[in-house]
């Protein structure tokens, strides 16, 4: 057996099934850019919010962006880990089904609503991947797609707590 012979992607060393592995990779594809469109959404309202919230509004958010962008990595090189190129482009990110598109104008409790109801869907999908992943085999992109899960279940509360 050669050197290169031994070079195998963690597909190739575990048991996946392809057909379901496919959905997995499909839809940490989809996480990875809908995790995007937040980090930047997130800094467009750290930047513009104003009134009495500013500071709360532009810590959390800080926060927020912070994890998210680490997450992104995270979930890219998941995908390439599981042997798969990572689908992400200006194009897609545009191209975004999920939420609104970020509005500078809004108020500050405008910006709440409208994070929350993207962190509630992240949360929802992310639990959507540790079911697909578990279906797949696939205990790694579970325990990843389960922390992100509560990242988003936690960020949810902290914006809801905040214009309670
Ligand atoms: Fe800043």
């Amino acid at each position: 057996m050669t050197h290169s012979a031994d070079r195998k992607t963690t597909a190739e060393i575990t048991t996946f099934d392809t057909s379901k592995i496919a959905s997995v990779i499909i839809t940490l594809n989809e996480v990875l850019a809908d995790t995007y469109r937040l980090v930047l959404k997130s800094q467009i309202y750290h930047w513009n919010v104003t009134g009495p919230l500013f500071v709360t509004l532009h810590d959390l958010t800080e926060q927020q962006y912070t994890d998210m962008f680490t997450a992104v990595d995270v979930l890219a090189e998941r995908i390439r880990a599981l042997g798969k190129p990572v689908m992400i482009s200006a194009e897609i990110l545009a191209a975004g089904p999920n939420g609104q598109d970020a509005d500078a104008s809004l108020t500050a409790d405008g910006m709440i609503n409208d994070l929350l109801s993207d962190h509630e869907a992240l949360a929802l999908r992310m639990r959507a991947l540790v079911a697909a992943a578990e279906v797949a085999d696939d205990p790694v992109t579970a325990d990843l797609a389960t922390a992100r899960a509560g990242f988003h279940e936690k960020a949810a509360w902290m914006l809801r707590a905040t214009s309670a």
